[in-house]
């Protein structure tokens, strides 16, 4: 993915790469059942260090079927009339220089290395100036091979599937007497949906009898209650679950490239909204071995939401990501951790099981702050530090965790691909950094309806079901049990999800 050797094509000609190029490393990592990883050099760009800059230039991918310039990282280039992606830069610039990035971290915050485009933690902040957005960097055919054994070639959409009219609006609640909802509403039939009343806004202090009742409804949000279905931790100690939320955006390649960089294998948790924006980067992470999983439509409160709007949520994302990459995710995370036994019932229904990221016993939850920054709320070097003792946790616990960050901003990418993951990979003791199938043991094929084999997951049944093999139905809580907490806290600010690029970032002060 480096662009390496620039090519330019002309406006007619898509550049066209075997998928097969993209995820190799990926593959060999997966298929190396156990220990040793097979380590690639990677080919690194000549550090062209990108000049900061404002340019907004990410107007890709959008409602354009394939037309347009495209830029390809490789030198087997072909004409390709069957591209059902496009993918155009106005820029050279990669995330360049991260092959510098590897200082070795004793104390504090680490020094980068000269020449990195990262600015230092403390410029990390609401306002900085922002790179260029990049768009995928690799066009990927109709008809490729995707890495997961068995799962069907990336298909072709229809030219109308580019068309971001054609689908709901974003960043909205989708309607629920459509054609699509009413079908997909008939997927509860026959499971037992608890009744719970909704909450305002998944915040617990403007719903304080939802609150009270925490623990009875699992609601996640004000204590930290989960279920026994819910995947809440890597069970092996010491393992990272990586995941990226919010996204695809146009800072996700430079993520991309550091996770190829490094070997690194996530979940991308994703939101409808932006995969229609941006399928060409979607279609990007999956070809590079990484795992897709649902994170909702408009990014909404899901507890606050009515039975019909909540399959709404969930049905058109999964219906986009199917569009764009042919498989259907098994897996969900609600926005803002925001869930309970009704929205986990009917997520389960779906057959779609809830993952959330690891809270410690004393609350403290595995959670980057990256979206404090983003939001203006604190500065990088703050949220760095704050992370850094919720790291010390990871000592506390007997498994491994799964820890929350975003690639939707230039801000928590750059914390990404800077200092979080860099302080992981230089950590002590080391952390193993994977996606979060992986460390759960998960079998790839699993996390996807169309090569899943296993027919107790996803759960059939979320109120009858028994993960804990004990004979009888599962009801109690997860472990996690705090009544105050961070996460009320940022609900009670809560505004609705702001979506585009670069605009209305300072409006933003949730973002989970
Ligand atoms: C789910 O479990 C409930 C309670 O055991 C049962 O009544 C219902 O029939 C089950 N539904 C399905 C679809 O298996
Ligand atoms: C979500 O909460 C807001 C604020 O209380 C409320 O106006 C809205 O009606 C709720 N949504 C539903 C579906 O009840
Ligand atoms: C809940 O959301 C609605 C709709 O966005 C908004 O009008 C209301 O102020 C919010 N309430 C709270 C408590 O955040
Ligand atoms: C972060 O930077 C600000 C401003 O430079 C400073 O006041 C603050 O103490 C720093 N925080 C940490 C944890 O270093
Ligand atoms: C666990 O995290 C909390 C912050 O939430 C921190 O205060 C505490 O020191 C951490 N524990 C350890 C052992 O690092
Ligand atoms: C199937 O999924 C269940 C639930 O996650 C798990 O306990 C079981 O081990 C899985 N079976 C196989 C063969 O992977
Ligand atoms: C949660 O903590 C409270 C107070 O420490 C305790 O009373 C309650 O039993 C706990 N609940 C669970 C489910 O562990
Ligand atoms: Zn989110």
């Amino acid at each position: 993915m480096k662009l390496n050797a620039l090519l330019l094509l002309s406006t007619l000609g898509l550049g066209a790469v075997n998928g097969e190029r993209l995820n190799r490393r990926h593959i060999a990592k997966r298929q190396a059942a156990a220990g040793t990883i097979v380590t690639t050099t990677a080919v690194t760009s000549p550090a062209t260090v990108a000049t900061t800059t404002s340019t907004q230039a990410s107007t890709t991918t959008t409602a354009a079927a394939p037309a347009g310039t495209t830029t390809s990282t490789t030198s087997t280039v072909a004409q390709a009339t069957t591209a059902v992606v496009v993918s155009s830069s106005t820029s050279s610039t990669t995330a360049a220089g991260q092959a510098g990035l590897t200082t070795t971290v004793s104390s504090g915050p680490p020094a980068l290395a000269t020449g990195t485009t990262i600015p230092p933690l403390s410029e990390i902040t609401l306002g900085m100036p922002t790179r260029v957005t990049l768009a995928a960097e690799t066009t990927i055919t109709a008809g490729a091979t995707p890495p997961i054994s068995g799962a069907p070639v990336i298909p072709t959409p229809a030219a109308s599937d580019y068309v971001l009219s054609s689908w709901p609006a974003q960043d909205k609640i989708p309607p629920t007497d459509s054609t699509e909802v009413q079908e997909w509403l008939k997927e509860l039939d026959g499971y037992d949906i608890p009744d719970l009343s909704l909450t305002v806004n998944g915040s617990c202090a403007a719903s304080p009898a939802q609150a009270a009742d925490a623990a009875n409804r699992g609601w996640w949000t004000c204590g930290g209650y989960t279920r026994l279905t819910d995947i809440v931790a890597c069970p092996t100690k010491y393992d990272w679950g990586v995941s990226f939320d919010d996204g695809p955006s146009g800072y996700s390649a430079y993520l991309l490239d550091f996770l190829e960089e490094k070997d690194i294998s996530a979940t991308f948790f994703v939101v409808g909204s932006r995969v229609i924006e941006r399928p060409a980067i979607l279609l990007e992470e999956y070809m590079a071995g990484h795992e897709i999983s649902v994170h909702t439509w408009s990014h909404s409160a899901l507890t606050n939401l009515t039975n019909e709007q909540i399959v709404a949520e969930l049905g058109w994302t999964r219906k986009a990501i199917k569009t764009f990459l042919g498989v259907t995710p098994t897996t969900m995370r609600p926005p803002y951790g925001d869930i309970d036994d009704r929205v986990r019932a009917i997520s389960l229904a779906m057959g779609m099981v809830p993952i959330m990221w690891t809270r410690s016993p004393s609350g403290a939850q595995f959670d980057t702050n990256d979206w404090r920054v983003a939001g203006g709320q604190v500065a990088g070097n703050d949220s760095f530090a704050s992370f850094e003792e919720i790291l010390g946790n990871a000592t506390l616990i007997d498994t491994g965790f799964i820890v929350l960050q975003h690639d939707l901003f230039e801000i928590s990418v750059d914390l990404a691909v800077g200092y979080t993951l860099d302080a992981a990979l230089t950590h002590s003791p080391a952390f193993d950094l994977k996606s979060i199938g992986s460390c759960s043991g998960i079998p790839e094929g699993n996390m996807y309806l169309e090569t899943n084999t296993n027919t107790t997951f996803p759960y059939s049944n979320s109120t009858s079901v028994d993960v804990s093999g004990d004979g009888t139905v599962d009801t109690q809580s997860g472990t996690s049990n705090t009544t105050s907490g961070t996460t009320s806290g940022a609900f009670t600010n809560a505004i609705p999800f702001i979506s585009s690029m670069g605009v209305g970032l300072a409006a933003l002060s949730v973002l989970l």
